[in-house]
């Protein structure tokens, strides 16, 4: 009997290793023989460690399993489709599941992460061996028809990107995969790291023959161990099997891999300073141009891009580009890995082709806010996107109707706050977080977003506040338009959206707005 019991570590920070272990003595005990799968996650994390029994049907899922459980489980004959309070029935039946596309995140949860032959069985490595017997030219424009766009956040043209490098002339190039995921509420980088590697291995590696680079690195937030030992692995199997290395199956194609740690720095994430760090030095904002695409990793063309984008390339080049761009609204093609956190009664990973509304992602999905209160704001797009008033949840995740509302989907992050919330305290967060964060090359950022806690300060303590968030507003103004970098440069999104949407909190009516 097979047994699965998630490794991702939202389930691990749960009790999922003592459940395994648990469950793994249950059998033996009990003179039953169970093959345990640490599989990776499914997302629904309210209900993690969410064990799954496999059974003629299909997978059948109990959740959430406290170590406590395990005897009563036994007792009530799980391992043969019995009866009891944790069931949730077959696992492709659950709601939250059965009403997603699941299309970049097809295999998560599914697969054991570090196991090549899963991988290899649930259509893995399809999309290089079709890119094997292409021209460099063919896969760029595969990746340009299917109308992905980046997904760390700014949405670039990701083929637009590599056409750019594919056409830089240098004795080398790479292929850099930003995975230093900081903005709040994400982990769908983290996800696809620890629950499907070799997604990513596959999509660097098309990546690698697209633009003519040999080397890639991957650069993983410090803040995600279990991440980069499931990559390293992962990468060990693949270049063991020859889909790594300098004869890539036979072909005669060069692609090797290394993955990097980072060290606690949110700026790293952003493409120039994670560069700078990859290279050893302290990261620093370089001033753009040169792109990277021209002069990136040690002056080098490199490809750079978010942990998602590199993640859909497999399934693009294995499906072809119209499969992709089938799904989505207007210029947001295909799907984006949403992620529910805060004040969700539900909250986990929910993969839909643009065009669904938040108002969906929040009731439908996260089932509305935990704490039973009504949801307040939304802040989409991680500590830099804008707080929505709930006359906004209707929009639809689409980059530029977020846009048209002073929004950013970003990187795909919901967090969700009920009406306790103090809107001037979360904009002083804003500032204070750029204040810690900025890299300090430019004055903007360094200066302002500290003047800028100080003026919140006096605001919350109620001091002169028109004069204040006259202030407030000026200082916002030079941020935006006088930063180096979207750090600096979009901080006064929160702020600005608190201040705007919720006047109330700062103190003045909406006539002293402006
Ligand atoms: P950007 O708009 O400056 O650049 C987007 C990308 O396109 C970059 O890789 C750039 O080098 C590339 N590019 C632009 N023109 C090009 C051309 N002609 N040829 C080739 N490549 C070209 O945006 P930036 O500063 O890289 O990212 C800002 C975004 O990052 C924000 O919108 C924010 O949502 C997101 N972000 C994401 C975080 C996360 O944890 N995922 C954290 C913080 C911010
Ligand atoms: Fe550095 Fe902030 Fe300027 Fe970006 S905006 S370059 S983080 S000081």
């Amino acid at each position: 009997i097979k047994v699965y019991v998630p490794r991702d570590s939202t389930a691990l920070a749960l009790g999922a290793d003592e459940v395994a272990s648990a469950i793994t003595a249950g059998a033996m005990a009990r003179g039953i023989e169970i093959e345990l799968v640490r599989n990776g996650s499914r997302g629904l994390f309210w209900l993690e460690p969410m064990v799954e029994v496999a059974t003629p049907q299909g997978r059948v899922a109990f959740g959430p399993v406290a170590i406590e459980d395990v005897p009563a489980l036994f007792a009530a004959d799980f391992l043969w489709g019995g009866e009891h309070a944790l069931g949730l029935g077959l696992t492709e039946e659950i709601p939250y599941l059965k009403r997603q596309e699941r299309v970049t995140f097809a295999r998560v949860g599914i697969t054991d992460p570090v196991s090549l032959d899963d991988y290899l069985a649930h259509d893995g490595y399809a999309g290089l061996s079709r890119a094997l017997d292409m021209a460099s030219e063919a896969i760029v424009q595969e990746v340009l028809d299917s109308g992905l766009r980046g997904r760390g956040g700014a949405a670039f043209p990701t083929g637009i990107k590599w056409k750019t490098v594919m056409h830089a002339q240098a004795a080398q190039k790479y292929v850099v995969c930003n995975a230093d995921e900081g903005d709040s509420g994400t982990f769908s980088d983290r996800m696809v790291m620890e629950d499907d590697p070799f997604m990513l291995i596959e999509g660097m590696t098309i990546a690698g023959l697209a633009v003519g680079a040999t080397q890639g690195y991957i650069y993983v937030r410090s803040e995600y161990p279990h991440a980069v030992a499931a990559l390293n692995e992962a990468i060990r199997h693949a270049r063991e099997a020859g889909y790594l290395g300098n004869d890539i199956r036979g072909s005669g194609r060069a692609f090797e891999l290394e993955v990097r740690m980072g060290a606690g720095s949110y700026v790293c994430g952003e493409e120039t300073a994670l560069l700078e760090s990859l290279e050893g030095k302290r990261g620093i904002v370089r001033a753009k141009p040169p792109l990277p695409a021209l002069q990136g990793l040690f002056g080098k063309p490199t490809v750079i891009n978010n942990v998602i984008s590199l993640a859909a390339v497999p399934l693009i080049m294995s499906k072809g580009a119209a499969y992709y761009r089938d799904l989505g609204m207007g210029r947001s093609r295909g799907t984006l890995p949403l992620q529910l956190a805060g004040n969700l009664k539900h909250g986990g990973l929910v993969e839909k082709a643009f065009g669904i509304s938040l108002r969906e992602l929040l009731y439908d999905f996260g089932g509305g806010s935990a704490s039973g209160r009504p949801l307040r704001a939304v802040q989409v797009g991680g500590p830099l996107g804008a707080y929505l008033p709930e006359s906004q949840f209707d929009t639809p995740i689409d980059y530029e109707a977020f846009a048209a509302i002073g929004g950013t989907v970003g990187h795909g992050g919901i967090v969700a706050f009920d009406d306790s919330v103090d809107m001037a305290r979360q904009a002083r967060y804003a500032m204070e977080f750029c204040a810690a964060e900025s890299c300090g090359k430019c004055t903007p950022c360094r200066i302002g977003s500290t003047r800028g806690v100080e003026v919140m300060d006096k605001i919350i303590k109620g001091e002169s506040r028109p004069q204040q968030v006259h202030l407030l507003r000026d200082l916002c103004d030079l941020m935006l338009n006088g930063s180096l970098c979207a750090m600096g440069g979009m901080t006064p999104y929160p702020v600005l959206s608190a201040l705007n949407h919720f006047p109330q909190d700062f103190g003045v009516d909406s006539g002293a707005l402006n």
